[in-house]
């Protein structure tokens, strides 16, 4: 991370910290399980089957298969969950869930067996309540937390998705950290996702409880639903972070009921809001504009970027969206998002990310793969309904010469318009005169922004660290002390702090010098 990338974190940091009721709202400390340090990635049946014939152990097998041969599990999709309508009306006289033997004839443990043999993870379904959602009243784990909990972790179990139908009214937070504390004590690492529908904030209270919660109701297969979801999580980001993450619900990519363009923002909106990726297609039937939407690791990278911080709303005009997400190398994801019905221009800046100032950047986009560089507008033309989704990088970090030590006579002038920040300076006029700008590498490219308004050359040493690594570089004339122009030299920096110092080498001592770009 570049200074002046650290100095951008550190004044939102300073920002947040001046702002005493968001502070207040975020919770202490996050569920200590060490689970999900990144949003869970896999699959979950209930988007595509609901509880139809469909949903048997063939299903989950098959799915389990193809996230090995399609290159799913290589992209990162690791947990393989069944949802509500697994078990029988009735626990047995021990008081056990029974599996419903017509949809899983081997059981459940067989199955997390298969599941765990193809290196995944397997996950399973129940309700802070009597019974779960389905009209046909499956047992619920109220009042049987631990005999539950300790059945799951004997199957191998991996993740709890813990619903809220049929709660009799108790209040969410016992419901919810009565399972927590029952998964704590059956010994098994078991990842915990709160699907209470948002109904009680759990934003709010659900960080030292469960690793994810449900931020809305059930989505459809269908824009208005998907969009509505995002609208409503993408005001949380504040709440998320490693281990406990605000959950829009799970993915409809590949169900048939959006465009491929509708599709793709769903997909770039929960990877800019660190969601949980859990596919709800049936991947047995889905086309390869679905895998490859699911399978681009440009995206996922967004989702999974270790920082954990979840995309902010830049700005919000009459449906025309940008997100942006701060992303571990210092870079930025941002997504230009159309939900309105006609094409649209939708623009923002690298500053307005603060990303932090730098004379060109790096504007990839993640879904055309197409790169291009920018002085810092980000614009595109949006057709209705799409995102588009770049990944922004710093082309380099500019070091004013306001910041700059001089060697002495040597002043900070502002009388030769044309210049960057708010002056230039203007070295003593005497051999070994000099400048010298303390920076952070890696680097491999130094550009010096000057202006030489005599007819006469004005040649320096570059040194670094100490060292000279270019001896009698030559400042040209620029023609007049108001045009300004560049010197670049190649030069390895390695990672961390260096001091960059220009001394004079005539009696002229050095051209005015503007600022200091350094280049990765
Ligand atoms: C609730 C949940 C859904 C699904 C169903 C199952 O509606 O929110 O995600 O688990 O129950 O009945």
């Amino acid at each position: 991370m570049s200074f002046l990338r650290r100095t951008a974190v550190a004044a939102a940091a300073f920002a947040l910290a001046a702002s005493g009721t968001v502070l207040s709202q975020t919770p202490a400390s996050a569920l200590e399980n060490g689970l999900l340090r990144t949003p869970p990635m896999g699959f979950n049946n209930w988007n595509s089957t609901q509880c139809k014939a469909d949903f048997t152990e063939t299903m989950i097998r098959g799915i389990a298969d193809i996230f090995v041969s399609k290159g799913l599990k290589d992209a990162g999709y690791t947990y393989v969950n069944i949802d509500d309508c697994w078990a029988l009306p009735d626990r047995d006289a021990k008081g056990d869930l029974v599996p419903d033997p017509a949809r899983f004839p081997h059981g459940i443990k067989a199955l997390a067996d298969y599941v765990h043999g193809k290196g995944l993870k397997f996950g399973i379904y129940t309700s802070a309540g009597t019974h779960t959602c389905n009209k046909a009243g499956f047992p619920g784990a109220l009042g049987h937390e631990q005999q539950d909990a300790n059945l799951f972790a004997s199957w191998g179990v991996d993740y709890l998705k813990y619903d809220n139908c049929n709660n009799q009214g108790v209040d969410a937070q016992q419901r919810y950290k009565a399972m927590r504390d029952a998964l704590a004590k059956s010994g098994r690492p078991i990842a915990y996702s709160i699907c209470e529908w948002g109904q009680n904030k759990p934003w709010t209270w659900a960080a030292p409880v469960g690793n994810l919660w449900r931020s809305t109701g059930d989505i459809s297969d269908k824009w208005s639903s998907m969009i509505a979801k995002a609208q409503t999580n993408r005001g949380l980001a504040q709440y998320a972070g490693p281990g406990h993450w605000n959950d829009p619900d799970m993915l409809e990519v590949g169900n048939g009921g959006m465009t491929a363009a509708e599709y793709r923002t769903h997909f770039s909106l929960w990877a800019m809001m660190a969601a949980p990726l859990l596919i709800g297609s049936d991947l047995r039937k889905v086309s390869d504009d679905s895998f490859s939407i699911l399978k681009n690791t440009d995206v996922i990278a967004l989702d999974q970027d270790p920082l954990g911080k979840q995309a902010t709303v830049l700005s919000s005009n009459g449906g025309l969206v940008v997100y942006s997400k701060v992303l571990a190398n210092g870079d930025r994801a941002v997504a230009l998002s159309n939900e309105t019905t006609a094409t649209a221009t939708i623009s923002t800046s690298a500053s307005a990310t603060g990303i932090g100032s730098a004379s060109s950047y790096t504007l990839k986009d993640l879904w055309t793969k197409a790169i291009r560089t920018t002085s810092g507008s980000i614009s595109a033309s949006v057709p209705s309904h799409a995102t588009v989704l770049y990944r922004l990088s710093s082309g380099a970090s500019r070091y004013e010469a306001e910041s700059a030590s001089l060697s002495a006579g040597g002043t900070i002038d502002s009388n030769h318009a044309g210049f960057s920040g708010t002056g230039f300076a203007n070295g003593a006029n005497a051999i070994g005169s000099y400048v010298e700008w303390q920076v952070s590498g890696p680097a491999s490219t130094l550009t010096f922004g000057y202006a030489n308004g005599t007819t006469t050359a004005r040649p320096v040493d570059i040194s670094v660290d100490g060292t000279v690594v270019a001896a009698g570089v030559p400042f040209p004339s620029t023609g007049a002390w108001t045009t300004w122009s560049t010197v670049s030299r190649t030069v390895a920096l390695a990672a961390g702090p260096h001091t960059i110092r220009l001394t004079a080498t005539t009696a002229d001592g050095p051209a005015n010098l503007d600022y200091l770009d350094v280049s990765p």
